[in-house]
């Protein structure tokens, strides 16, 4: 699959759990805004892994712009990992703890929304379908390396199974995605 759709479903994956995260903090329901932190920390640590490892060195050369985008996006990477460090010390669910995902959430939506909208488009006019393909074969091969779940452990499951996880996950954009897109968005069913 394209480089650049494999990273918009990691972000649009990443979407659902911060749209699940916030209708939790509204119910004050703690133990599920631990286990849904966790699933949220888990996702950036290795989406931000593959795109330092992968991506970033890949498209940095294509020109003078997106070499500086890619630059301000390492340290945007670097507020995430101190912010996930600050977080992971705290005791969930205290106000604090609450203050500062929240802090990563709006964080992490405005880099997201940067990379969609600025970078990818420059990577995507300048970069060869072939080598985006062969570049997100090797962001999968870094997945996988990581002990994240990849497309291929998804493909098989029907239309009907990828729309009811996508729709429980909250994955934005969901009803307009192929069989493919949901495939690489959603999370594999748990149990
Ligand atoms: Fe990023
Ligand atoms: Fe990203």
């Amino acid at each position: 699959m394209d480089a650049l759709a494999l990273l918009t479903a990691d972000h649009n994956r990443v979407r659902g759990l911060f749209a699940r995260f916030n209708k939790a903090k509204e119910s004050d329901d703690t133990a599920l805004l631990g286990e849904l932190a966790a699933e949220i920390i888990n996702e950036l640590q290795v989406h931000t892994s593959i795109e330092e490892t992968q991506f970033y060195p890949w498209v940095k050369d294509i020109s003078e712009e997106t070499k500086d985008t890619v630059t301000e996006g390492v340290e945007e990477h670097h507020v995430v990992k101190t912010l996930i460090a600050e977080i992971q010390a705290l005791e969930p669910g205290n106000d604090k703890w609450i203050a500062k995902m929240t802090v990563l959430i709006e964080n992490v939506d405005h880099h997201a929304e940067e990379e969609e909208e600025e970078l990818f488009p420059k990577v995507r006019s300048n970069t060869s379908a072939t080598d985006r393909e062969a570049l997100g074969e090797r962001l999968e091969q870094e997945k996988q390396r990581l002990g994240a779940p990849v497309l291929a452990d998804k493909i098989d499951l029907t239309l009907t199974e990828l729309k009811d996880l996508a729709s429980t996950q909250e994955i934005p954009g969901r009803s307009t995605m192929d069989h493919e897109e949901l495939a690489a968005t959603v999370a594999p069913p748990t149990g």
